[in-house]
């Protein structure tokens, strides 16, 4: 495991947004795995902008999102299919049957997983995941507690994370109670992945992702296990940095 203090959150997002370019560049046909929140805002807008110089191409690429609300439709700004078009789909010329995020508003759901996970086999699998971190540990939507052979699956959201996540809500709107995410296993198969964390509160999480115990209790510790992954800090990730 490489882990990279940055020194500021946009630091953070021009390394990752290097180390994703970096991939394209040497396979143009590459399969991403990405994720949603705040965090990789910013390297989604320095992927654009090496797109919009000419650096990047994106029309061979696939891409698969970690997850996404249940019950919230692709058009609804409070969705990951939304998010993701604003903050790259739409900005680039990435083409829209390569793209792939789990529909929430499918009507059979456990259907929908299965698909999706068959449509991560049917390209080889994943070959660099970009992952950000919930405040109780979590990647993707897989909770405290996630099972560690978990692929795409129909998840309970904790009320943690629904009041972590009560900040893309406006007050009175009802924020989902289920997702469809992306399992442990899923992740793990992933070739390469890259953990992007920024955020004040996320310190003392970190800490224990990286160096606590393997355990389901917090999900993310699982990557400690993987061949492959690059942990880029936000130094401002204040209390990690007094660990
Ligand atoms: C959500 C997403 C996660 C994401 C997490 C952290 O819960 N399901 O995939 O990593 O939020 O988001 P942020 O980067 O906004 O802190």
């Amino acid at each position: 495991m490489k882990i990279v203090i940055t020194e500021n959150y946009q630091q953070l997002s021009q390394q990752a947004a290097r180390i994703v370019a970096k991939a394209i560049l040497a396979n143009p046909g590459l399969v991403l795995g990405l994720a949603t929140g705040d965090t990789p805002r910013g390297m989604y807008r320095y992927l654009v902008a090496f797109y919009r110089e000419g650096l990047l191409d994106f029309s061979q690429i696939t891409s698969f999102n970690l997850d996404e609300y249940v019950g919230i439709d692709p058009h609804d700004p409070h969705s990951y299919h939304f998010y993701m078009q604003e903050n790259l789909m739409g900005q680039v010329n990435i083409p829209p049957e390569n793209v792939h995020i789990p529909l929430g508003v499918a009507a059979d759901l456990l259907e929908e997983c299965r698909q999706f996970e068959q449509a991560i086999e049917r390209v080889g699998g994943i070959e660099l995941q970009v992952l950000g971190l919930g405040e109780n540990g979590h990647i993707g939507f897989n909770e405290p507690g996630a099972d560690w052979g978990s692929t795409t699956h129909l998840v309970e959201l904790t009320e943690e994370t629904r009041r972590a996540n009560s900040r893309f809500f406006s007050p009175g709107e009802e924020i989902p109670k289920k997702a469809l995410t992306m399992g442990i296993k899923t992740i793990m198969q992933a070739s390469q992945i890259l953990l992007l964390v920024s955020g004040e509160r996320k310190g003392v999480t970190l800490a224990e992702v990286l160096f606590g115990p393997v355990t389901p209790r917090v999900p993310a510790s699982v990557l400690q296990l993987h061949p492959k992954v690059t942990v880029l800090v936000d130094q401002n990730t204040t209390q990690f940095r007094q660990i």
